[in-house]
This record gives C-alpha cells, structure tokens and sequence, in this order.
C-alpha cells in the first residue's frame, strides 16, 4: 500500500531503529535518562528556549502547555481549525477549564487584526467576559491544507498579543515543515513564543513523542502537568533517540515531501474531476476536492489500486507525503488519479 493518510504513520527506519537500539537509558520519572535530557537540551538549544520537556504525544503537550499559562474561567484565542480546538477531544475545557474564541483564518492562518478583536479581558468587562490570556498559532497549520504563516505575520500576531497581556503558545506539530517551506531560521520563527510544541511523530519519522520548549519557570510547572496527567515515562531515552535521530537526519529532507505534494496538487489541477487549491499547497499536504457526497466511493476505489488516503468530509480527501512516499510512488499516484471516473 502507498499510505497518504498522514505523516504520523511513518515507521522508524534502518538507522533509527539502531540509534534507539544503542540508546543509554535511565528512568526520566527519576530525571537521570540520559538520553532524554539530550534530546530536550537539543530540541531548546535548536529553538532558543530555557528548557524543554518530553512528553508522549502532540496532544499532550498542547494540553500541557494549555494548562501552564491559563487559570480555569481564561479563554484561549485559537483558529477555528486548530488542532488544539477541533481534534484533543474539548480538552481545553476539561483539562484547563478555558472557553475558547475562534478566529475564522483563511486557509487556516489568523491575521493579527483577528486576533486583537478575539481578545476579550475579564477586566473592564464588569466580570462579564471571561479572561482571554493565550493566543495559540498552529505553523504549519494542518487544517487549512498545511499552510505556513510568514514571519511577518507570527511578529504581529504576538505583538498583538503582548499589548494584551497574554502568552503564546505554537503547536508546532509540524514546526520543521514551516521552517523549511519558509526557510526561517528556527529559533527566529519561535522567538517571541512562551511556549513551542514540536512533534518527533509525523514528518521527522520518530515512533512516538513530542518536546515541549519554553523558559525554566514555565518548564517547572508544565513538568508538574505532565506528572499529573500521567505523561512521566521511565525508560523513554529508547523513544527519545529516535527523536534525536529524526533532528539530526529527518529535518531537510521535508523539502523532499513538499515537492512531491506540489508537483501532486499540480497535477491535479489539470484532471477535471479534481480541485485542488494550489495556494494551500505550502508544505507537505494535499486537500483534494473530489465532488459532493464521493469521498467514501473515491477511498474505495483507490484501495483497490493500493493507494490508503483518508477523508475530511463528504467532498473532501487529504493526501500527506513523508519519508515513505518516493518519486516512483509519486508516478504511480499521479497515473492512478488520471484514471479514476
Ligand atoms: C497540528 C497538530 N497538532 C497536534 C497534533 C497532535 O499530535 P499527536 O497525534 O501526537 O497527539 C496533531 C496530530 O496530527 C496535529 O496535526
């Protein structure tokens, strides 16, 4: 099968199986895994923060970092189609007890304009607002077809923000595929955020985890979060090369899976029974618009050519390059798109 269902279903490659074999372990409950504190150092020092955490999933640490910088009764301003909003179950309101204001991006990027205006202060209010106090920005950002927000943006958006007297946070999920597409250095991009999520998981091949960056003070008590939450692993420094092995091998060669998803959607364009909006094709994700009520039939049929992709909604389906998917496999999905009816 070529799977184009997402980047997360990677599988940890020749080299990478060997760095996790070798790997020097220790019980990171106890904060003596060698390997994981390698790997945060690492992750902080490529990002320019204080001190990072590692923590079992994206999700996880979006909900960590959600809960570090907020107080039950805040609210957090984050766009409609953020990760942090549509797919960690409500967990902002369960875990963090926030509320949530949404800002309608477009291709899923949030203007600084839109931000200032979805920025509501318990103070002045008469109590009747709740506190927004966070500002989340999803670079890339996967529900708006994987589209990259340009420095210039992100710097208004947290100036924005700071006038506000709230705290940033980046779910940084797929953070190196912005980094690459917009050629930024990293510590730059994430300069002005408290807090950065970036996974290991999806497009930089790692099994499992995500490291969390920010400065000691916020660190101490996401850490306590983390524990809470019942994210502390012990021997994880096995999991954890596989994240160093992905910094060190896996981070440019994303442009490998942004050429091949342009030259797809590119394709595309030219099939009349296909649209594609070529804007959003920044990175490393193709939306493919395939007619009303024909997802699930479309899925079928590319089954039956071997070809695994999943659907948005009744008119929509995503296909995602990573590591696995070659320039043969590209040919191949290129010609059976051609002939699909
Ligand atoms: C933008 C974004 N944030 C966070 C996550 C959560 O990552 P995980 O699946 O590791 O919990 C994902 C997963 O697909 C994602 O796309």
């Amino acid at each position: 099968m070529i799977d184009l269902r997402s980047d997360t279903v990677t599988q940890p490659t020749e080299g990478m199986r060997n760095a996790m074999s070798e790997a020097i372990v220790g019980d990171d409950v106890l904060g003596d895994d060698p390997t994981v504190i390698e790997l945060q150092d690492k992750t902080a020092k490529l990002l320019g923060k204080e001190a990072a955490l590692y923590v079992p999933s994206g999700t996880m640490s979006n909900i960590v970092a959600t809960r570090t910088h907020t107080s039950p009764g805040d609210e957090i301003v984050t766009e409609a189609h953020s990760h942090i909003y549509r797919y960690e179950g409500g967990a902002f309101a369960a875990l963090s007890g926030c509320s949530v204001a949404l800002v309608d991006g477009k291709n899923g990027l949030m203007t600084s304009e839109q931000v200032s205006r979805s920025i509501r202060k318990a103070e002045g209010s008469l109590s009747h607002y709740p506190n927004g106090s966070l500002v989340c920005v999803e670079n890339t950002a996967q529900g708006g077809g994987g589209s990259v927000y340009s420095q210039e943006v992100i710097d208004e958006i947290c100036k924005v923000a700071r006038e506000n007297d709230c705290k940033l946070h980046m779910d940084g999920a797929r953070l190196f595929n912005a980094i690459v597409a917009s050629n930024t250095e990293p510590a730059r991009m994430v300069r002005d955020f408290d807090s950065v999520s970036v996974c290991l998981s999806k497009g930089l091949g790692a099994p499992i985890g995500s490291v969390l960056v920010g400065s000691k003070k916020d660190l101490a008590q996401a850490h306590r979060w983390r524990k809470m939450f019942g994210g502390g692993m012990r021997q994880a420094g096995m999991m954890a090369a596989a994240g160093i092995y992905a910094l060190e091998n896996n981070i440019d060669r994303l442009r490998e899976d942004h050429r091949r998803a342009r030259k797809f959607a590119e394709a595309l364009v030219e099939m009349p029974n296909f649209s594609v909006n070529l804007d959003t094709v920044q990175s490393n994700i193709v939306y493919i618009g395939v007619g009303k009520g024909r997802s699930k039939q479309m899925i079928e049929k590319l089954a039956k050519q071997d070809i695994d992709i999943l659907d948005t909604d009744d008119s929509t389906i995503r296909a995602v390059f990573h590591l696995h998917i070659g320039d043969e496999d590209l040919e191949k999905i290129i010609e059976v798109f051609a002939q699909l009816r």
